[in-house]
């Protein structure tokens, strides 16, 4: 599919590609093996430009658009789907509303450090309360003199351990729920945010997941993102943008899977035969190219229409359903056709499977994607 591509996004995608096999792949089995976030993966990364690809070059971003962003992601987890979420969250989820939201003191304050990779980023919405109900967020801010005082906690965090800036909502008028959340820019080193429990899962594992608590902290009254109570539409616009950096990390282990499993078939015997060549490994390969390629089109049309401006909510989590179906049904499909083999940690497809499940999972689950299908199907 890459005749859809321009020739700025080809070289991107070769280039990604390259440095993923080169530089990524041999770390990716140890770092999630010993739940290690790979620091020297991600300065490779930011040496690349790869930490702010869809920002302008005026913040130190790589002034190109998001289908090159979705490239990118897809060809980081194509080797390693930890990777590819640490930069997601930090690109979509963190940089995209200051990018987005921010006033011009806000940008010029954050997007330097934050595209160049110099700072991570992370994004605070979820709660032990509130995770599909998003709006249901016990967090609050009270402004107190000058300041605005948070307390309360987040959960489910991804990059919670390492990151320097945070995208953090908060109640700020709880009786009208949705319309009474307020988004803040919150730097890790304020007196009262503290990283708490830190997850272990059961994929992803060398990305960080976090609680991060607020406990009497006191930020400055500029640090609002947007404006006061309208929050949730500051969340709700970048998970938008974020489900495609999910889809795209779908995409990457779909691609994986398939890409493994056509490799194995050539190779392995049985019966006197490459497995290859009996139909039943046919069928599944054939399925398997055909879910990866409907989530790759999907993706690329949702990433389109972010590049021209038009609406796409529903389009972004009809791309993220469908690619993170395609995940699971590819590294399902992969490990079948490795057999036993598949089963153990000497191929990296049982890792793939692991890695697959959490894209039908956050920045909204497959059924908060349907709902918002349907939603624009029905209004
Ligand atoms: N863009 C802009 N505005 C939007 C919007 C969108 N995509 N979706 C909704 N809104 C607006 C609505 O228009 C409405 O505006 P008004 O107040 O002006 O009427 C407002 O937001 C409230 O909308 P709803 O009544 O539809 O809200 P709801 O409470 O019913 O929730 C939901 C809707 C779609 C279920 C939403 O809560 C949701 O997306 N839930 C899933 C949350 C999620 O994805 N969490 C993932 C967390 S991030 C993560 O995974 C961690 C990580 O680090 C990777």
């Amino acid at each position: 599919m890459d005749y859809l591509l321009t020739e700025e996004q080809r070289m991107l995608k070769e280039l990604v590609a390259k440095f993923a096999k080169d530089q990524i792949s041999p770390v990716a089995h140890e770092a999630q093996k010993t739940s290690r976030f790979p620091a020297e993966v991600i300065r490779q990364a930011a040496d690349l430009g790869l930490m702010g690809i869809a920002y302008p070059a005026e913040f130190g971003g790589g002034g190109m658009d998001y289908v090159s962003y979705m490239i990118a992601i897809e060809e980081i987890s194509r080797y390693c789907a930890s990777t590819g979420v640490i930069i997601s969250a930090h690109s979509s989820l963190a940089t995209d509303p200051i990018y987005r939201f921010g006033s011009d003191a806000q940008k010029a304050a954050y997007l330097p450090d934050l595209c160049s990779g110099r700072k991570i980023g992370c994004f605070c919405l979820t709660e032990s309360g509130a995770g599909s109900d998003a709006g249901a967020t016990k967090t609050t801010a009270r402004l107190v003199g000058d300041k605005w005082l948070l307390n309360g906690s987040k959960q489910f965090i991804t990059n919670g351990k390492e990151a320097d800036i945070a995208i953090v909502f908060a109640s700020t008028d709880p009786p009208a729920k949705t319309r009474g959340i307020t988004a803040f820019i919150v730097e890790s080193g304020t007196p009262g945010y503290k990283v708490g429990k830190i997850e272990h899962k059961l994929g992803i594992r060398a990305s960080s997941t976090t609680e991060i608590l607020f406990d009497e902290c006191l930020i400055p009254r500029d640090n609002v993102l947007g404006e006061v109570n309208k929050g949730f539409k500051v969340a709700m616009t970048t998970l938008d943008g974020g489900r495609l950096g999910i889809a795209s990390q779908a995409l990457g282990i779909a691609r994986a899977s398939l890409e493994d499993a056509v490799a194995y078939a050539r190779e392995r015997k049985q019966f006197n035969h490459p497995i290859g060549e009996f139909q039943a490994i046919q069928w599944m390969l054939a399925d398997m190219l055909m879910e990866y390629e409907s989530g790759w089109l999907l993706t690329y049309r949702a990433s389109v229409m972010k590049d021209r401006g038009l609406p796409y909510s529903a389009e972004a989590a009809t791309a993220k359903l469908k690619a993170s179906e395609a995940a699971m049904f590819c590294a399902s499909k992969a490990i079948q056709i490795h057999g036993g083999y598949g089963y153990i940690e000497d191929f990296p497809v049982e890792r793939y499977y692991r890695d697959a499940k959490i894209t039908e999972i956050y920045e909204g689950t497959s059924e908060i994607m349907r709902l918002v299908i349907a939603g624009n199907l029905l209004k």
